[in-house]
Formats: structure tokens, C-alpha cells, sequence
């Protein structure tokens, strides 16, 4: 059978690579992968690195969109998609996640009656202010097959009504759910000793042997919000006094940090000695800082789960999770964008202990997915 895999932003093409490295591994005589890649993002430190590192096999399409707002850029992909599906035929296409990318996707191969398989399906964040949110939506109730990565994902779908479901789609499919487990942890297991041997970031910035907290910022709502993104750069200064902190910068925060802190603010982080500000990280990188770091604070979905799966105590800096088991497990906090919950929680997780129960599965969920794919389709 042939599949259409979409990706366009950057987690997508990480979690593409598990799916691939498993047909290449397993599948090759059964399924045949085609990639087509949106060009959502487009720096070469947003997008191509990921290729090189993980092996990914070079993209069949690129729609090179680029940019732009939601409706215009959602728009471009699909018309993009849609030529693409048009001209070659596909028995059904893989979708990822909850960006721009995975709407299009899921409205391109729809109207085209081309079954989707939406990995990463029913998370919910219950805030329809998230983009992302609005898209998750969409892609599940457009698709056939959902694997849900958590028991909560699950749960989600069970209570909007997906397994009691009368829907029908062409050729008499019918949708099917399963709890996969997730699928980004098939690749943490897999490259987490890989990765130590091939950077030296840690030598770079030397971190090595010392203690370290990653961050990361890049949401809409807060790098966008100058009061949000104030409170927390604010709340890493105070941090910063007694620890070093890494700060891979998205390139949606890079632009915006300069417009949205007060200049007093801007010039403190940057002179900030423990600061270390650098590009984004590749594959590779993050998960060694991720690995060595004691800490991590995140606005990012991806960075909540790498770092539970590395054992570290994790800040949420928004006002919920999808990924609640984290919470649950007590190895996480949402501290939002708020300068005293993000302190308080700083110290309370370093304090706190969690035993990471296992809540993501087994690290095979590319092959539990590919047999499902096989049985439904073929
Ligand atoms: C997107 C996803 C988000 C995901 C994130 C991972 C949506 C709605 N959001 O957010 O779910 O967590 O990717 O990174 O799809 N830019 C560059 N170079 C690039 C890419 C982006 O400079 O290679 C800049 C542009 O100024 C752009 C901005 O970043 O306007 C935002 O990019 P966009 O693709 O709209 O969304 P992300 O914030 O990356």
C-alpha cells in the first residue's frame, strides 16, 4: 500500500522519522512512504537538520509555503496538497500532531476521500484560543484511524462520542481508535545514546558537569503577549542567580523578544551572564541538554514528555496541559506565565521527587501503528 506522510513543522518531521525508520526496518515490502513537506517551517536549523541527523528520507513534495497568516498559509497547503493527491494515488495519508500542516492535511485528503491517520490524536487542551487546538479538532473528526499516544488522549475521544460513532466514510470505512502509546518516544529511546556521541554542545557551552536548566518559549500567546512573555524572562532572571539556564530560541521569540520586553528587561537577558541564548537546537543537542539539564521549562507539547521521559522535573509555562499524566505523576507544574508560580515551582520540583511511571507506552509504537494501518487499509 502507499502512504502520504505531511509534515511542515518541526516536531512533525521528528516524529515522521520514527514512522519511516519502522517501514524501512519492517514494512518495506508491504508499505511504500512518501513524504511531502509543507515548508512551514524553512530554516535550515528548523527543518533540514532533522533530515540529516535522523536520517529521514528526503521529501518527494515541497509546497515551500513558508509564513503567513493561519487562513492564507492553511490555504496555500491545502491547495498544495490537494495537487499532490490529485496527481498520484495514495491509500491513505499520515497526519501529525495539531499544526497548520496536519489541517491542511486533513482537509486536502478528506474532500478527496482519501482515508487519514491522524498520530497524536485526541489530545485536548480545552482552550479554543490555542491554533492548535482548533486543528487537533478538525483532524480527528475527519479521520479513520486515531492513535491516541495517552490513556487521556483516549479518554478525550470516548467522551466526545468517537466510539460510539455512526459515521461512515468511502469505501464503507469505518473510524477506529487505538491507544498507541507515543510515538516521540520511540525516538528518545532510540537516539538518546546516539546523540551523546555526536554533539559536543555541552563542551560548547561548557556545561559539562554543571548544573543546567533548559528553556524553551515559542507559543503564540506568549511570546505574542509582551505582559506574558515579560512575567516570564522575568522570572528567569530571578532563576538565573543561583543556576545557568540555556535558552534555544525559536525564531518566532528571536523576533519578538526585542518588540515585546521593555528595553531595561531585553538588555538584562541578554547581559545576563548565566543566560546562554543560542539558535535552535538540533535533534541531537536538545536531547542531550535534555538529559543533562536538572530542570526543564517549556511552553512546548514535545519538551513536556522528552522531559519526562528523561526523568526531569518539568515547568509548564501555560495555563494547562494535554499531557496531564505529567502533572498527575507530580514530576511537572503549570506555572502559566506567572513570575511567582514559575519561581515557587522552580524550587518545589527540585525538591519534589516522581517515580515516572511509564504513561507513554513502550517506545514501539510506530510498528503497533503500522500493523494497524495494514489491517485497516490493505
Ligand atoms: C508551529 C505550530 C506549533 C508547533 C510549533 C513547533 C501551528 C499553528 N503551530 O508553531 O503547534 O508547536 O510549530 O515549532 O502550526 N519562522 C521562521 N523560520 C522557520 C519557521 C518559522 O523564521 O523556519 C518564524 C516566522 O516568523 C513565523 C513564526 O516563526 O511567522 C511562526 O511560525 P509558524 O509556523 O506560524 O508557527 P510556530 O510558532 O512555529
Amino acid at each position: 500500500m502507499k502512504l502520504l506522510t505531511i509534515i511542515g513543522a518541526r516536531p512533525q518531521i521528528i516524529k515522521a522519522a520514527a514512522l519511516s525508520r519502522a517501514i524501512r526496518n519492517g514494512f518495506s515490502d508491504k508499505i511504500q512512504e512518501k513524504i511531502l513537506h509543507t515548508g512551514q517551517h524553512y530554516d535550515e536549523n528548523m527543518s533540514a537538520v532533522f533530515f540529516a541527523e535522523m536520517n529521514i528520507p528526503k521529501p518527494d513534495f515541497n509546497l515551500n509555503i513558508g509564513s503567513g497568516r493561519h487562513g492564507e498559509q492553511t490555504a496555500k497547503m491545502i491547495a498544495g496538497i490537494e495537487q499532490a493527491l490529485i496527481n498520484e494515488r495514495f491509500d491513505a495519508v499520515v497526519l501529525y500532531g495539531d499544526t497548520n500542516s496536519t489541517l491542511a492535511g486533513a482537509v486536502a485528503a478528506s474532500k478527496l476521500h482519501i482515508p487519514i491517520v491522524h498520530i497524536e490524536a485526541g489530545l485536548r487542551s480545552f482552550n479554543m484560543a490555542m491554533p492548535e487546538e482548533i486543528n487537533r479538532i478538525v483532524c480527528d473528526q475527519l479521520s479513520t484511524l486515531l492513535f491516541a499516544p495517552t490513556q487521556t488522549a483516549v479518554q478525550n475521544l470516548t467522551n466526545e462520542g468517537f466510539m460510539q460513532s455512526k459515521t461512515t466514510f468511502p469505501n464503507g470505512l469505518r473510524r477506529k481508535v487505538f491507544h498507541s502509546g507515543d510515538i516521540m518516544y520511540d525516538n528518545s529511546l532510540y537516539f538518546a545514546e546516539i546523540a551523546e556521541q555526536k554533539t559536543d554542545i555541552l563542551e560548547r557551552l561548557q556545561l559539562e558537569n554543571q548544573d543546567f536548566v533548559l528553556c524553551t518559549i515559542h507559543r503564540d500567546n506568549n511570546t505574542d503577549n509582551p505582559e506574558r512573555l515579560s512575567a516570564i524572562i522575568e522570572a528567569l532572571l530571578e532563576i538565573a542567580q543561583n543556576t545557568k539556564i540555556v535558552l534555544p530560541l525559536h525564531p518566532r521569540t528571536k523576533k519578538l523578544l526585542p518588540e515585546n520586553l521593555l528595553q531595561n528587561i531585553y538588555s538584562k537577558l541578554l547581559n545576563n551572564s548565566n543566560i546562554q541564548i543560542i539558535p535552535p537546537a538540533s535533534f541531537f543537542e536538545i536531547i542531550v541538554l535534555e538529559k543533562h539539564s536538572k530542570l526543564i521549562m517549556t511552553d512546548s507539547g514535545g519538551l513536556q514528555k522528552e522531559a519526562y521521559f528523561f526523568r526531569k522535573p518539568c515547568i509548564i509555562l501555560r495555563p494547562e496541559t494535554e499531557w496531564v499524566e505529567i502533572v498527575q505523576q507530580n514530576a511537572g507544574k503549570i506555572a502559566d506565565a506567572n513570575k511567582d508560580m514559575i519561581i515557587d515551582s522552580y524550587h518545589k520540583l527540585l525538591k519534589n521527587s516522581s517515580d515516572f511511571m511509564p504513561v507513554f507506552g513502550d517506545g514501539q509504537a510506530a510498528e503497533f501503528m503500522l500493523n494497524k494501518i495494514l489491517e485497516t487499509f490493505n
